[in-house]
């Protein structure tokens, strides 16, 4: 029986660069909404000086988050890191975008800051600085094949091609934080969490239920290993341009909150039953990747490391780790 370490995180672009350069992501993100109006929540929170203060606090907060998981991480020496996260629209595009698709490649590359115009972000790395990690490519097809038989018509891919920048940023950014140095061995799950909201044509998002569904499967093939194999939930969790509930102008801390208290309770399996309808009204699109998360783990609680629910994040983020 394998061992498993579960870890969640958040893949937001902007935990890449520098405080000050939030206001600007807030900005260009809010522009996109017809419209837009500042909720109360946020305009408190961003005070006189257009949020700067409060930026830097949870920069700090983020960093810190982020060093508890790297820390356990790296101390827990896992054969296989199973990384959870969407593609959206980024290699997989309308014309054959897969609900599910496990990397089973030897190596993937990321390029997360190309094509930018500086080294403007908190590492100052170069534009075009590759990262490879290496791929546990037999236990991933070994994997493939066990949920495969256990009725997933799960899709796999030995390269990533459809794009300049490689790993998408739900799997890129994380890294920039858990394994800048590629040491760790890792195993992609793309996840098509977006759905239509991706644009026309698109193919809409797995349920709720089918996601925890594939967890399961995925455990039951752990429970044959005996590898050490953590598994990494990428993404926040509502976002404020996604929750319809709010016009897309706030994200929805409520139903975030309710999901985190289930979760650190070890009623994980309950989120199975979040229905369709409730992830398109709260924004809570990318949260599918926890769910599958929730499923290897099954009912085990969840140690939360940190919540932040400012509205001034852009999205509800947390860090937790299921010792
Ligand atoms: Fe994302």
């Amino acid at each position: 029986m394998a061992e498993i370490l579960g870890i969640g995180c958040t893949h937001a672009p902007m935990i890449l660069f520098p405080p000050e350069h939030w206001v600007n992501v807030r900005k260009r993100l809010s522009e996109r909404i017809p419209n837009y109006e500042r909720p109360a929540r946020l305009i408190e929170e961003l005070g006189d000086d257009n949020g700067a203060s409060h930026d830097k606090k949870n920069h700090k907060r983020i960093g810190d988050a982020f060093q508890v998981l790297r820390d356990k991480l790296h101390a827990w020496k896992p054969d296989a890191v199973i990384l959870i996260g969407d593609d959206q629209a980024e290699n997989f595009k309308r014309e054959n975008l897969p609900t599910f698709c496990f990397y089973t490649g030897s190596e993937v590359k990321g390029y997360p800051f190309h094509a930018a115009s500086d080294n403007n972000n908190v590492w100052n790395i170069a534009p075009e600085a590759e990262f490879t990690y290496k791929c546990p490519d037999k236990f991933a097809s070994a994997l493939v094949s066990s949920v495969i038989r256990d009725g997933f018509d799960m899709s796999s891919s030995t390269e990533l091609s459809g794009w300049e920048w490689g790993l998408p940023h739900a799997h890129i950014n994380p890294l920039m934080y858990l394994d800048q140095e590629c040491k760790l061995p890792i195993l992609p799950l793309f996840v098509n969490c977006i759905g239509e909201e991706a644009g026309d044509g698109y193919p809409p998002r797995p349920t709720a239920k089918r996601c925890y569904e594939l967890g399961r499967s995925i455990r039951k093939f752990l429970d044959t290993r005996s590898e050490r194999v953590a598994v990494i939930a990428s993404s926040s969790w509502s976002h404020f341009f996604l929750t319809e509930k709010f016009q897309r102008r706030q994200f929805d801390a409520e139903f975030d909150h309710r999901n985190l208290e289930l979760i650190k309770n070890g009623q994980g399996s309950k989120l199975a039953e979040i229905s369709p309808e409730d992830i398109q009204a709260s924004g809570d699109h990318e949260f599918l990747n926890w769910i599958i998360t929730l499923g290897v783990m099954g009912d085990r609680p969840a140690r939360i490391v940190d919540a932040l629910d400012d509205q001034s994040q852009v999205s509800f983020k947390v860090f937790a780790i299921w010792d």
